[in-house]
Parts: C-alpha cells; structure tokens; sequence
C-alpha cells in the first residue's frame, strides 16, 4: 500500500484526468493533463478535453433527487453507484481517445455529483452543521478504472464550518493572478461564481462567492418552455423582449443579495422558485420570459460586483468561463452593465471556458496526494484550512 501511495513525487511530471458533473447536469466533463509541482508552483499541460453525455433518464433521476421533496434515498443509493461508473467510463473513454494506457495514469481527481447543498447554519435536532453531498462514490471509480482516484473534495471544509464551496478560487490563485492587473475569473455554471484577484495578492487576499443563478433559471424554464435542455447561443433570448413585472419580481429576490461568504445551488434556484416564475407568467410569450430570466441572471452577477467587490477592488478585467460564456445576452448585457470592466471569455495556458472546471479537479487530487491543504476559509468561511478529498486506492 505504501508504495501506491509514493507514486506521488511533486516533482515529477504526472498524468491525471479530472472529472465533473455541475449543478447543470448537462454532461460529464473529462480533462487528461500533465501536471508538476504542488501549490503556487504547479504546472498544467492540458492535453485533451471531453463532454461525455448522461443517458437522459439518468439526468432526470439526478434532477428529482436533487429536490428535497421528490427525493427517494433508495434512489440515491444507487445513482451513487451508477454515477460512479458513468464517470469511470469518462476516464477510460478519454484514455482511449488519446492512446493512453490507464495503467500510466497517475492519479484521477473527481468532484462526482452534487445532489444537495445546505450552507445555512440552521439549527437541526440540537446541532447546527453546514452540510454538502457529491455522489458517484470515487472506490467505484478507482474500482472500475483501475487507477488511484481522490474524489469527495468538499464535505472536509464542512468540518469546520465552511460552506466546502466554492473551490475553483484556489485554482484561480495558483494560475491566473497577476502583478499588473486586477482580476476577476468568473464561471457561470448551472450557478455563477466570482473569484477576486487583487494585483499581485496572497492566498488570504482572495475573495469569491457565488453570485447567484448561472444558467440553472434560463435551463429550467427552457425545459418547461421547449422541452429543451438549454438556450443555445441564446437564440431565444434574442428574440424575446423583457417582461418588466417579472424583471421587477426577480430583482426583489434577497437570496442574490445576501452579503458574501455565501454559496448556494438548485435548492433554491430550483422547482420552487421556477414555479413563481411560471405562475406569473401564464400568459406571456415564451421568449420573453427566456430573455428576462438572462437578463436577470447578467444583472445578479453586476449587482454582486457592484456591491461587493467595486467598493474593495476595482477590476480590471473579468474572464468568463462555463457554459453561460456561450451565451451572447448574458456575456453582452454584462459588458454593458459594467462598461469599465473588460469581460473575455477564458482561453489562456491550454485551459478552455469549458475545461477550467474539469481541471480544478484534477489539480485538487494533486494538492490532496501531496498533502497540501487547498481549502480557502477566506472564501467558504471555514475556521481553519483542510486538506480536501479522499483517497481511493486501485
Ligand atoms: N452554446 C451555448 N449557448 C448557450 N448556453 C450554453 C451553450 N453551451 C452551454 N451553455 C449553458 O451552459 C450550461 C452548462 O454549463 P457548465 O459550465 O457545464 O455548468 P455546470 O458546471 O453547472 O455543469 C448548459 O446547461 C447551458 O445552459
Ligand atoms: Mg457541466
């Protein structure tokens, strides 16, 4: 067993492979890299990226047993098992794709599925936790792959009260602050998140928080709406016109607004508050209501700059990675909401708008298998920092 463990020498170059499915649920995302050193030293290769589709009945199941009331825990048991072998295939697919042998993979970093996020301290039975579940279970992956797998990355943060979210400001530091520029990396996933980079800043300079909504309103409508799964390249968007009685009705929304730390996810952004939306919208016109949910969603994230970071750092820049990059209404609504501000999408070091994520996890596992702490407390509001993940040996 001891030898298994040593395959880890910071130093040397290893081969990896991150793996992740977001709140979205749009996709397993697979990214092979080559990685070196440890903390503010390591180095990225990527060397392939891949989206690997979740059979539809399966994504339906992840949805409803997301919900708290529509949740069955026979039914989580063995998504567990059966999303653990959907991203195990993702490994080796990738592998495959690029002549790779598994047997000379290092390591596989995986952040699984999250099916419920609980970041509010509300009082339970007599005990007050922050709570978080990934499932997927990473020994199912290293079972079926054959190759040592750090899975499970947030609930450690839990430990001493964090939120265990968001991580990516982590690789945020180590790869993109600058001396000259003052940075803001921004994903918008099924959720949207901002990482703050003061020029030239330590780790205990950086802030980030999730603003609110990414695409997981514009998603849930677009399912209800058009039985589709998405708004692509915001085609609907553009034809509809914003519906003023329901822009006023979101903007009144208090969760977008809450003062950082704070995190959140598809319990609150999800049936329930699409439901609201729905019943005020009976009789409007479909795209109109798409157009004024992805306004909304650009206006929570200038809003959340323009509360919480201008009056602290002012941006130079803002790189937009995750799916909403694709988005033009929300990427050219967010440039005139903050005309200051260069917003890019991100395509810097071989990293992608749509790997960045994917390689956050590979890079987690590498922190983890060198036993360095990669949490944030100035970002999850933890008491202390934790060495995130769990080992599953091969
Ligand atoms: N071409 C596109 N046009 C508009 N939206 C897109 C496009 N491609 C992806 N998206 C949006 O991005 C989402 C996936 O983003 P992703 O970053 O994978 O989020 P998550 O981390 O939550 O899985 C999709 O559900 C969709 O809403
Ligand atoms: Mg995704």
């Amino acid at each position: 067993m001891q030898e298994k463990i040593k395959i880890i020498n910071p130093g040397k170059e290893k081969t990896a492979i991150g793996l992740l499915s977001g709140t979205s649920v749009d996709g397993i995302d697979a990214v092979l890299v080559k990685i070196k050193n440890s903390g503010a030293d390591t180095g990225i290769k990527v060397i392939d990226f891949e989206t690997y589709k979740i059979p539809v009945k399966i994504k339906n199941k992840i949805l409803i047993n997301s919900n708290n009331s529509t949740a069955k825990i026979a039914d989580i048991c063995r998504l567990n098992v059966i999303i653990g072998k959907l991203f195990a295939d993702a490994a080796l697919n990738i592998c495959i794709k690029n002549k790779v042998k598994p047997s000379s993979v290092d390591f596989i970093g995986s952040h699984g599925q999250t099916i419920h996020h609980l970041p509010d301290m509300t009082p339970y039975e007599g005990f007050k936790v922050k709570s978080t579940l990934q499932i997927g279970d990473p020994s199912i992956i290293a079972n079926v792959t054959g190759i040592t797998t750090v899975g499970d990355f947030r609930i450690a943060d839990c430990a001493s009260d964090g939120d265990g979210a968001p991580l990516v400001p982590f690789l945020d530091y180590i790869l993109f602050r600058n001396k000259n520029v003052n940075r803001g990396l921004l994903n918008i996933g099924g959720i949207a998140n901002i990482t703050v980079l003061p020029k030239s800043c330590e780790k205990d300079e950086v802030f980030a928080f999730d603003t609110g909504p990414g695409n997981m309103l514009i998603d849930g409508l677009m399912r209800r709406l058009y039985n589709k799964p998405f708004d692509k390249d915001g085609r609907i968007a553009l034809k509809g016109k914003i519906i003023k009685l329901l822009f006023d009705f979101l903007v009144q929304d208090k969760q977008y607004r809450q003062r950082p730390p704070k995190s959140t996810g598809r319990e609150y952004y999800g049936t329930e508050f699409l439901n609201k939306i729905s019943r005020l919208t009976r009789t409007a016109r479909k795209e109109d209501v798409i157009r004024t949910v992805t306004e909304f969603t650009a206006f929570t994230i200038s809003y959340n700059y323009k509360k919480f970071v201008y009056p602290k750092v002012k941006l130079d820049e803002i790189i937009v990675s995750g799916g909403g990059s694709y988005n033009p209404v929300i990427m050219n609504s967010l440039q005139s909401l903050l005309p200051k501000v260069k917003i890019v999408k991100m395509n810097s070091k071989g990293i992608s708008a749509e790997s960045k994520e994917a390689v956050l996890f590979a890079v987690l596992a590498n922190e983890n298998l060198c036993g360095n702490p990669a949490s944030m407390r100035s970002v999850t509001g933890a008491k202390k920092d934790s060495i995130l993940g769990k080992i599953c040996l091969a």
